[in-house]
């Protein structure tokens, strides 16, 4: 089957890591499933993986991708939840099981034709969203979603600010603190993504590092060393700011007064659990939210995608079709 895979490590160039090969057919472990895949949707996480960061040399060749749809064995149109874990590990919590691992990691990706699930790991696709669409929610919208709705104490009418605008993780932030009821504020360093950020749901944009007109109730971070000061400061005293990523750098300055003296936190989030992804779902469903779409090419134009998401060139998902 055709795949997209880490035939080898690259820090400096992933895409020189990067092939568009023939493999073998999954196994299949006892609780398993196979599933033939309509649509898979590229993150961040398969850069950092050609970069070797989170993989080792003797895993190689590893099949890239954590988000995906198909169809199971019965026939049915299924989302696959990107965590590998046992929630009993985790207190209840997958995300929380010391040696959960999201596919790619441990397990062959979703980049390919078939991919092999735990049975758990299959979650209804409703008819109203397309391949594509599914494709999109299980590793950067669910990302969003815990962020929004299980890490911050937020309620409708409350001001969130998301940083870096463009990102898989922040559109998905503004399109569901919006359809949440939230008051919704993004930042971006290009005025077209800004005038995007509007068109998605923000109530309004400003520049990467410009002062607010007032203090937000929490920030949603994924941008990391850029933007973390103006995270700290944007924030109101008591709020918090919830972390998911880093892409622009992993070591910002603490400034720990920031964070003691006016009482703020900083919270961790990772990923989603299956029952938050069955809610994501179900609350595109209903409030007619859809994953917001760059871009949709076919599995063997997979690099072209990779491209354009380590230039940074995207706002929303780049998807790949089989
Ligand atoms: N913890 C988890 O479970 C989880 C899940 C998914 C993703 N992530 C992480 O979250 C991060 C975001 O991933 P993503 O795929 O959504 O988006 P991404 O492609 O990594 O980009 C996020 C945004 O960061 C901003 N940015 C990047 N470099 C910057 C710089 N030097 N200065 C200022 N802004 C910069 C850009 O915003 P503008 O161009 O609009 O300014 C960009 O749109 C990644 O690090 C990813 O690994 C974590």
């Amino acid at each position: 089957m055709l795949a997209v895979i880490a035939a080898r490590f690259d820090p400096d160039d992933p895409l020189a890591a990067l092939d568009v090969a023939e493999q073998p057919e999954p196994e299949v472990p006892d609780g398993w499933v196979l599933v033939e895949m309509r649509a898979a949707s590229l993150n961040h996480h398969d850069l950092w993986s050609l970069r070797g960061v989170g993989l080792r040399a003797e895993q190689l060749p590893m099949i890239l991708g954590c988000d995906g749809a198909g169809v199971d064995p019965d026939g049915n149109e299924v989302i696959l939840h990107a965590v590998i874990g046992d929630p009993d590990a985790g207190h209840g919590d997958e995300t929380l099981d010391p040696r959960r691992s999201l596919l790619s990691e441990r397990h062959p990706g979703t980049l390919a034709e078939r991919v092999a699930v735990p049975r758990r790991n299959l979650v209804p696709k409703p008819p109203a969203l397309s391949w594509e669409e599914a494709a999109c929610l299980p590793t950067a919208w669910l990302t969003a979603y815990r962020m929004l709705f299980t890490r911050a104490d937020l309620r409708p009418g409350d001001t969130v600010l998301v940083q870096g605008a463009g990102g898989g993780v922040a559109t998905a932030l503004i399109a569901l603190a919006r359809g949440a009821g939230l008051r919704v504020w993004a930042t971006s360093r290009d005025e077209a993504k800004r005038a995007k950020a509007i068109e998605l749901g923000a109530h309004a944009v400003f520049t990467t590092g410009e002062r607010l007109p007032e203090r937000v109730d929490a920030v949603m971070e994924t941008v990391g060393r850029a933007t973390w000061s103006h995270s700290l400061k944007s924030l109101r005293p008591g709020g918090a700011i919830v972390v998911a990523g880093a892409t622009s750098g992993n070591n910002p300055p603490a400034d720990l007064a920031q964070v003691f003296f006016l009482q703020r936190e900083v919270i961790g989030s990772t990923m989603g659990t299956r029952d938050e992804l069955v809610h994501l779902v179900s609350f595109c469903d209903a409030a007619g939210i859809r994953p917001l779409i760059d871009e949709v090419r076919p599995l063997a134009d997979a690099r072209a995608g990779m491209a354009r998401l380590r230039d940074g060139d995207v706002f929303g998902k780049i998807v790949l079709t089989m």
